[in-house]
C-alpha cells in the first residue's frame, strides 16, 4: 500500500527507535551468541534480511503505542519502553505460533523452528518474552513504581490471554463447528488483546489517565479484531508473495478461521457437508483437498461474508477512534488503520 511519505518517514523513525532499543537489550556473552542469533534472525536484523522492507514485520502494535502516546498529548519518545515491549512480545508470539501451526515461512523467510528445530525455537521465543519485560521495566524511572506496576500487570494479562486464545485456536483444529461468538471470543484473546494493550500502554506512558487509556484501548481492540479477520481472509486467498506466509495454511490446518466458521455455521447444503467432512479430518489436508476446501468456501460465499464483518469492524474501530478524541494524531492513526487493513481495488481485501 502507498503511504503518504510523511507518515512513511514517521513509521520508519518509530521502527528504528524500537529496533535500536531492542538491539541494546539483545546483546550477550559470546557463549550464548547462537541464541541471540536466532532472535536477531527472526527480527529481520541479520544479513540478507535487514535490507528488505518489513523484514522485521509491520510494527503495527509498537506504532500504535507511539501514536496513542502522542494523541494523549505526550512526546512519542516517552512510550519507547512500552512500544519496544509490545514489538518483542508480538515477535515472541510469532516464533511460537510458527511452531504451533507447523508453518515454514514468515515474512518471506524460513521460520526459526524450520531452521533450528522446535526445541531451540521454543527457548528462543521464551527468551524474547523475557527480554520484552526487561524493555518495559524502563518505564519505571518516568512513571514511578505504582504506575509501572500497572503496566506490567496489563502486559502479563494480555500475554496470558494470548495463550488462552492460542489454546482455543489449536484445540478447534479438526474439531466440531464453532459459533461466530466463539470465534470472536478466541480472536479477542489471541490477537485483539495485544492491540488493546499496545494502545493502553501508549496512553499510560503519556500519563493520560484511566478514561483515555480505556477509550484508546477500545479503539485498538476493535482494530485488532478487524486485523485478525483481514488476516483470516488473506490466510485463504492471498498468495505467498503478498503475505510472506505459506498460502492457504489455515485451510490445510483446518483452522476455525472466519471464512470456515461462517461457511460451517451457515445453512445446511451438500457443499457445507463436504466442507465439514474435510475440516473434521484428523490430519492436515493434502494440497488437492485444500484446493477443494477453498472451492467450497467460495461456493458458500464465505469470502463475501467475511468481508462484511471486516467492513463492520473497520467502521467500529474508526468510530471508537473518534470517541477517543485523538486530536492532530488522528490522521496518522487512521493511516495506521489503513496499513493494518489493506484495501484492494476499492473493496477491502
Ligand atoms: C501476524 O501479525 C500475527 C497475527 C495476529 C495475524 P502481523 O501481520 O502484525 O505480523 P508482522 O509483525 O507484520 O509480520
Ligand atoms: C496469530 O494468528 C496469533 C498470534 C500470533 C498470537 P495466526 O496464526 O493467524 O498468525 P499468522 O497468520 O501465522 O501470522
Ligand atoms: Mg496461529
Ligand atoms: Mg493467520
Amino acid at each position: 500500500m502507498n503511504l503518504d511519505p510523511e507518515i512513511d518517514a514517521r513509521l520508519q523513525e518509530f521502527a528504528s527507535a524500537v529496533d535500536s532499543a531492542g538491539w541494546k537489550l539483545l546483546q550477550s556473552a559470546p557463549e550464548y551468541e547462537g541464541l541471540y542469533r536466532m532472535i536477531r534472525y527472526h527480527l529481520g536484523w541479520t544479513e540478507g534480511s535487514a535490507t528488505a522492507r518489513h523484514a522485521g514485520g509491520k510494527k503495527l502494535r509498537s506504532t500504535l503505542t507511539f501514536l496513542v502516546a502522542e494523541a494523549a498529548g505526550a512526546d512519542w519518545r516517552c512510550a519507547l519502553p512500552a512500544a519496544t515491549a509490545m514489538d518483542l512480545v508480538h515477535n515472541f508470539s510469532l516464533i511460537h505460533d510458527d511452531i504451533e501451526d507447523a508453518s515454514l515461512l514468515r515474512r518471506g523467510r524460513e521460520t526459526v523452528w524450520a531452521r533450528w528445530g522446535n526445541a531451540q525455537a521454543i527457548n528462543a521465543g521464551d527468551a524474547l518474552l523475557m527480554v520484552a519485560y526487561q524493555a518495559l521495566f524502563d518505564v519505571e524511572p518516568r512513571l514511578g513504581a505504582g504506575q509501572a506496576q500497572g503496566a506490567y500487570r496489563r502486559l502479563a494479562q494480555a500475554c496470558r490471554e494470548l495463550c488462552e486464545g492460542q489454546y482455543l485456536d489449536l484445540l478447534w483444529e479438526g474439531g466440531p463447528t464453532v459459533s461466530i461468538e466463539q470465534y470472536f471470543s478466541m480472536i479477542g484473546r489471541k490477537t485483539a488483546g495485544l492491540f488493546q494493550c499496545a494502545a493502553e500502554l501508549g496512553a499510560l506512558s503519556a500519563g493520560a489517565g484511566l478514561a483515555r487509556e480505556e477509550a484508546f484501548g477500545q479503539f485498538a481492540r476493535s482494530l485488532g479484531l478487524a486485523f485478525q479477520v483481514a488476516d483470516d481472509i488473506l490466510g485463504v486467498w492471498s498468495p505467498e508473495i503478498e503475505t510472506g506466509k505459506t498460502a492457504a495454511l489455515d485451510v490445510a490446518n483446518r483452522k476455525k478461521a472466519l471464512p470456515a466458521t461462517l461457511a460451517l455455521s451457515g445453512p445446511d447444503s451438500p457443499a457445507q457437508a463436504r466442507l465439514a467432512e474435510l475440516y473434521a479430518l484428523p490430519r492436515r489436508l493434502e494440497p488437492d483437498e485444500t484446493r477443494e476446501a477453498i472451492g467450497l468456501l467460495e461456493k458458500l460465499e464465505a469470502r463475501e461474508q467475511a468481508r462484511g464483518f471486516l467492513e463492520q469492524l473497520r467502521s467500529e474501530a474508526l468510530a471508537r477512534l473518534d470517541e477517543a478524541a485523538p486530536g492532530d494524531a488522528g490522521a496518522q492513526i487512521r493511516a495506521l488503520v489503513g496499513l493494518a487493513l489493506p484495501v484492494v481495488q476499492g473493496a477491502s481485501l
